[in-house]
């Protein structure tokens, strides 16, 4: 543990992501491609109003998808939809709770009926409460809210796609989970730590059992990210420093990278790709030794503000 005089000089040493990424993620957002990655494919993404969900989006109907976006922010997932519809790409928003089986199951039904078939089904959205805390502390309700909708509302999307995708001859199912399925979590937050752990086993189940129907099923494990579910906990400049000095590469990722890495599961390039815990997540599970982002200290592990 340090002493807080030494963390709080050692955040003074550097603005926290400094070191941005090196390739600008906006600026071609708005042509569709006609030879696209994934030109031809029907996909759903769920979660799609904000952050990872939002971006894959976007990128998706650039590589040439029709999309179902489904939420349960209807005013921001109409709003990206309409962006999508825009760009001159076919775009129907559905609000669904995925953590209610009948919804999951409508957002599936209406995909089909839409377009016919589905191919691509992301598996996205995820909660992260604010009073989830240790085992002590956190309520049952928080618990079962968030296992609710990261763990039961990864199995209803998967219960209701992979029948859809076997109709359509096979397709690709990508869950997100996060890195801390993998490191467990510096802060205390016991239900989405156990919640992110269920994403991963029944993934790698799923990607067993259904691999002779041509489906594949991928994990992706997301590292921190530069988005709203991370910075309203992560505040100031003390607080995100305590997360980056775990990361090799210096900074939060950033959700279009997350997007990326989602559009190589969800095309045929990872055709022999499956079960996989895909880490995009800066290095950081490999950081058994820390950079000295606090200068002057080497720390493989940072206690929790
Ligand atoms: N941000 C990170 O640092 C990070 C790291 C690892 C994993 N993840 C995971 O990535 C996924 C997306 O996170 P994000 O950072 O884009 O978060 P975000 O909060 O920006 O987006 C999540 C979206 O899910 C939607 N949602 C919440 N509950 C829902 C429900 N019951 N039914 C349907 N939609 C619902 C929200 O309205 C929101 O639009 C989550 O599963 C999250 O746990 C995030």
């Amino acid at each position: 543990m340090f002493a807080p005089s030494l963390l709080r000089q050692a955040s003074s040493f550097r603005k926290v992501n400094s070191l941005r990424p090196v390739i600008s993620f906006r600026g071609f957002a708005s042509q569709v491609k006609k030879d696209g990655r994934l030109a031809g494919k029907v996909a759903l993404i769920t979660g799609a109003s904000s952050g990872i969900g939002k971006e894959t989006s976007l990128l998706f109907a650039r590589e040439g998808a029709s999309l179902v976006l489904v939420d349960v922010d209807d005013k921001r997932g109409n709003e990206v939809t309409q962006a999508i519809k825009d760009m001159g790409a076919p775009a129907i928003y559905v609000h669904a709770d995925v953590s209610k089986m009948k919804d999951s199951e409508n957002m599936v039904a209406v995909a089909e009926k839409e377009y016919g078939k589905l191919n691509i089904v992301f598996n996205n959205a995820g909660i992260s409460h604010a009073d989830d805390d240790d085992a002590v502390k956190t309520s049952e309700e928080v618990f079962d809210l968030t296992m609710n909708i990261n763990v039961k509302g990864v199995f209803a999307g998967c219960k209701y796609a992979v029948p859809a995708l076997k109709r359509a001859g096979g397709g690709s199912i990508i869950n997100t989970a996060s890195f801390v399925a993998i490191l467990g979590a510096a802060t205390p937050q016991i239900a989405y730590t156990a919640s992110k752990g269920a994403v991963l086993s029944m993934t790698r189940e799923l990607a067993v059992i259904h691999a002779r129907e041509g489906i594949r099923v991928n994990a992706l494990c997301p590292g921190p990210l530069r988005t709203e579910l991370l910075m309203k906990y992560l505040n100031t400049d003390e607080k995100k420093n305590r997360r980056l000095v775990h990361v090799p590469l210096g900074r939060f990722g950033e959700a279009a990278e997350i997007a990326n890495g989602v559009l190589f599961l969800a095309s045929d390039e990872s055709s022999f790709v499956t079960g996989s815990t895909f880490l995009v997540d800066g290095g950081m599970s490999l950081s058994y030794l820390c950079f000295s982002s606090l200068e002057g200290i080497t720390a493989a592990y940072v206690t929790p503000l």
